[in-house]
């Protein structure tokens, strides 16, 4: 079976990474939920991809890092994507954490390029252990010393090896990296069949992102991927 991740939610239906995309995306029936993580002022965990405002509203200047979460708080980021969404905020982890059913598998990306965020591991597992939400879960990141990080204080924890741009066979470095990786979380566009097998041959499963038309995904399918990310997964379920 393929996994089919919601990517930041149901992205085109709604402000991504909030409430209401989750929310979509449940509805959906996804099978899986990908999601970014940064640190706020006061080090509380948000849920948001971008470490600068401007995307989601231009009058703000600044970074998530430097306001507080009650600062965040006021922040509306849901009037540009419509009106619909007037005075959407950014929601923390654990407001997304007690709206995700535990039969959706999550995908929680460490964000931690270009801000480096110090103790966001130890924050992100203390809040995961209380939720009880250390299962059905994916913890992912481009900042590998991140997942080193999680790997020595939570062993058990799955972890996902996102890689940006087509290094020189990535399955070996991943093999050669000393973690105990479950998943490699290529980009899609250098996603090819000799990849595949080779992710495949070390036990790694394999999750590209952003998969957004039919046609891609059939051909990532085709190859043995275990799961894609995209922006409109309901499109993919027939
Ligand atoms: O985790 C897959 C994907 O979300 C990684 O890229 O930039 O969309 O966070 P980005
Ligand atoms: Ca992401």
């Amino acid at each position: 079976m393929v996994l089919n991740f919601a990517h930041r939610g149901s992205l085109t239906e709604a402000p991504e990474n909030t409430v209401p995309a989750f929310e979509k995306a449940i509805k959906h029936g996804t099978e899986g939920i990908e999601l970014d993580v940064q640190l706020t002022k006061d080090n509380k965990l948000v849920v948001c991809h971008d470490h600068k405002f401007t995307k989601y509203n231009k009058d703000v200047k600044g970074r998530i890092r430097d306001f507080t979460l009650e600062e965040i708080r006021q922040i509306d980021v849901g009037s540009k994507f419509s009106t619909e969404f007037k005075g959407v905020t950014l929601p923390t982890l654990e407001e997304v954490l007690e709206i995700c059913p535990s039969d959706v598998k999550l995908n929680v990306e460490i964000k931690n390029i270009p801000v480096i965020y110090p103790g966001i591991e130890e924050i992100l597992l203390d809040c995961l252990r209380s939720y009880d939400r250390l299962d059905n879960l994916v913890i992912s990141s481009f900042d590998h010393v991140a997942l080193e990080k999680i790997q020595q204080l939570a062993p058990d924890v799955e972890l996902g090896m996102l890689f940006y741009y087509r290094i020189l066979r990535a399955w070996d470095y991943a093999k050669n990296s000393g973690l105990n990786i479950s998943s490699i979380h290529p980009n899609n566009v250098y996603t090819d069949r000799e990849f595949v097998e080779n992710c495949k041959q070390l036990g790694y499963k394999v999750y590209p992102y952003t998969v957004n038309s039919k046609k891609r995904y059939e051909e990532l399918v085709g190859y043995g991927v275990d799961g894609v990310f995209s922006n409109n997964p309901e499109i993919f379920r027939n």
